[in-house]
């Protein structure tokens, strides 16, 4: 494969930037060459320039395949687990109060163990028949949500699940390293997929949503990226609604009509 030119890591950058708010530095050089290249090799394009016109000539189509090669999905089940056990309360007071209806939202679910966390624990907090929950699972890289739609995690993905909840909620195959478990319909039944670009507000939902989980994921975005979606989700929640981020996204300076409760935990007012 021909190294990567100045000139075509720039265009790459821009249209990434262009098309999803992810801001790649220079610093991010090697990394895009790797995965792009390996996009590249899948294709059978062995020069940045020739991927850059192949591009340009398949536009809607190889957008797709450029963004779900440069996404960085890392994730795990129940990451930042503080997160969960204070949804959990949350939902309950909410139950107590008298709501029965909860609409919550994951907002860049990669591979789907983060809305999969937050169907069990809202499942175990409230087992009640009248629970209305509906979860929406949102990314733009379609290669996780190919994942999500299977929800089935090697051995080694379920590990951060407690034994009891990992039996109550999935069903398991396969023996020792081989062994594969699947999210029990009971989970995946309240969790609906989607592809969504987190960069262009506004969104097709109408809320009101009681908690948004967008966590890890503005790192990758500019502060105008960041704020206009800030805005987005301040509209989307109901008052009192609750906001997730993960705990390196500090929103000082960007986030109006929201309370702080906790480190990366905000209220809208
Ligand atoms: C590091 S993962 C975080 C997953 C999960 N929220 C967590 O905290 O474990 C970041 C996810 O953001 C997604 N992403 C990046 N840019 C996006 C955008 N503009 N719109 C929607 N999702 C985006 C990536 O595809 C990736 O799956």
């Amino acid at each position: 494969m021909t190294p990567i030119k100045k000139r075509s890591f720039e265009r790459i950058r821009d249209i990434v930037y262009e098309t999803s708010g992810i801001a790649l530095t220079s610093r991010k050089e090697a990394l895009v060459s790797a995965r792009v290249g390996k996009r590249m090799r899948a294709l059978g394009i062995d020069d940045f320039e020739e991927y850059l016109r192949y591009l340009e000539d398949h536009h809607d189509e190889e957008i797709v395949g450029l963004l779900d090669a440069v996404s960085t999905n890392v994730t795990s089940f129940f990451r930042e687990p503080h997160h969960f056990d204070f949804i959990a309360d949350e939902m309950n007071a909410w139950y107590e109060s008298g709501q029965r209806r909860f609409r919550l939202w994951s907002a860049a679910c990669s591979t789907g163990e983060e809305p999969l966390s937050l169907a069990m624990v809202v499942k175990e907090a409230l087992p009640q028949p009248d629970v209305d929950l509906r979860i929406l699972a949102t990314d733009i890289c379609t290669e996780t949500l190919a994942h999500c739609e299977l929800a089935r995690y090697e051995d080694r993905k379920v590990a951060p699940i407690p034994a009891d909840l990992r039996s109550r909620w999935f069903t398991s195959t396969g023996r020792g390293d081989e062994r594969v478990w699947t999210a029990k319909p009971a989970l995946t039944d309240l969790i609906v997929y989607r592809r969504m670009n987190l960069s262009e507000p506004p969104f097709p939902m109408r809320g009101p949503l009681d908690a948004v989980f967008c966590r890890n994921v503005m790192i990758y975005f500019d502060d105008a990226v960041r704020v206009r979606l800030l805005a987005e989700i301040g509209r989307l929640l109901k008052p009192g609604g609750l906001l997730f981020v993960g705990h390196a996204e500090s929103l000082a300076g960007m986030i109006s009509g929201f309370k702080y409760v906790r480190p990366s935990v905000y209220r809208k007012a």
